[in-house]
């Protein structure tokens, strides 16, 4: 049944080549506005340029050295710059990582707790206000750029956690194609899965074929980055694979596909301790895990396994159990296809390294996936099974 949702996305999108010019007109010429960026690929592709160029009636002092999963530490020096600068507009230039930054220092700034790591403790839900913050966005993946979600890794004590408010969504985001021609290969494939499996998490669940226009909306985008992988991977310099890339990964995770539907996200939870612990990227992460998490998963998960791997891989099985089995397959094969290895032990890793996270969950006690029947116990065998 379709659940009862409520749905506004603020975000206002500016799309296409050249597009960067437009933030003149978007931040007003009064703000002090921080330019927060990573280590350095804007300055190298002429963005950087672009954004200075367009800001240049502006006041406009610069926070760099973001990492890639930002740290809890970068952030807060971030917030004291900005405190002591009377800085009143943010605009973050990158990837995710920069995104997600800005996003918890736009609201940490703000904070009147005593400790900000208490805002991704409590996932977000006590922040009360957040600096105004825009963005361009250089790699398509993670779709920050139009949503209000973030995930912060404090160095200190390796933890990854996430948060989402309704004042952390980005006030408008840039996206120009373009802007991704410097990626190395290594981040689009990231980008691929990372997107692909942002629509699993939303649609391959209990969610029985009635939510239409949901399921059409998510096969499309799944379609759109299934179609375009290809020519992505061979890194051409094809716009329009790149808008529709772009705008695919923006889609993914802007939370119109969530509406009234169940929601996982059991792939992603796990997949932050292994980046947490052992530094992997995130999208290598899922890669891992999702297939794991499928095989055991797969008699709840059914009926959208079979239509997943009917609509998108084309396998069409007259017996119900080789059809999921041959789609959970294909979905591994898609992940190695466009060049993401899919076991723990790719990776360098062993069975040592599956205690330290089954130990995590066990100690939060949390319940994960659509039917909140994913405990420490389920994890250990999808780990397992990822060896
Ligand atoms: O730091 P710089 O020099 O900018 O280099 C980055 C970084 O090394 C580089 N890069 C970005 N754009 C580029 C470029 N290099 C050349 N040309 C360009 N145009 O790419 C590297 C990776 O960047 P990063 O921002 O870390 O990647 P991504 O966008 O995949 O973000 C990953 C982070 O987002 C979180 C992940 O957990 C991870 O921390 N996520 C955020 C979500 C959200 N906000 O909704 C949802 C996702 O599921 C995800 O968890
Ligand atoms: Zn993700």
């Amino acid at each position: 049944m379709m659940k009862n949702f409520i749905y506004a996305n603020p975000t206002k999108i500016i799309f296409g080549k050249g597009s960067i010019a437009n933030i003149t007109s978007e931040i007003p010429v009064s703000s002090n506005v921080l330019v927060l960026y990573g280590g350095g690929s804007i300055r190298s592709n002429g963005v950087y340029d672009q954004v200075m160029s367009a800001l240049s009636d502006h006041t406009v002092l610069e926070f760099s050295g973001i990492e890639a999963n930002p740290h809890y530490e970068t952030c807060l020096k971030a917030v004291e710059f900005i405190k002591k600068n009377n800085i009143d507009f943010l605009l973050a230039v990158g990837g995710g990582s920069v995104l997600d930054a800005t996003k918890f220092i736009a609201a940490a700034s703000q904070f009147t707790g005593n400790n900000p790591w208490d805002i991704l403790v409590k996932h977000g839900h006590n922040i009360e206000t957040a600096l105004p913050f825009g963005a361009v966005i250089t790699l398509p993946a993670t779709g920050s750029e139009m949503n209000n979600g973030g995930v912060i890794t404090r160095a200190a004590t390796e933890e990854k956690l996430a948060f989402s408010s309704t004042h952390t969504f980005p006030i408008f985001s840039v996206l120009d194609p373009e802007t991704t021609y410097s990626l190395p290969i290594k981040q689009i494939s990231n980008g691929i899965v990372d997107a692909f499996v942002h629509v699993i998490e939303q649609y391959l669940t209990v969610n029985s074929n009635k939510l239409l226009l949901q399921d059409y909306m998510a096969e499309s985008i799944l379609q759109v980055l299934v179609q375009e992988a290809p020519a992505l991977i061979q890194n051409g310099y094809d716009y329009d694979s790149r808008a529709n890339f772009m705008w695919a990964a923006t889609w993914a995770l802007n939370g119109w596909i969530a509406c009234g539907v169940e929601e996982d996200w059991a792939t992603h939870m796990i997949g932050h301790e292994l980046t947490a612990l052992y530094g992997l990227d995130h999208a290598q992460t899922l890669a891992i895990i999702l297939p794991g998490l499928l095989h055991i998963m797969k008699i709840q998960k059914s009926q959208k396994i079979a239509r997943l791997g009917q609509v998108i891989f084309n396998i069409h099985e007259d017996d119900a159990e080789r059809q999921l089995d041959l789609t959970i397959q294909a979905i591994e094969k898609f992940f190695n296809a466009v060049g993401i290895k899919t076991c723990l032990s790719d990776y360098g890793l062993n069975s040592e390294a599956i205690a330290p996270i089954v130990a995590r969950f066990a100690d939060r006690g949390w319940k994960l996936g659509e039917c909140k029947n994913i405990e420490s116990e389920q994890i250990k065998e999808i780990l397992e099974l990822r060896l």
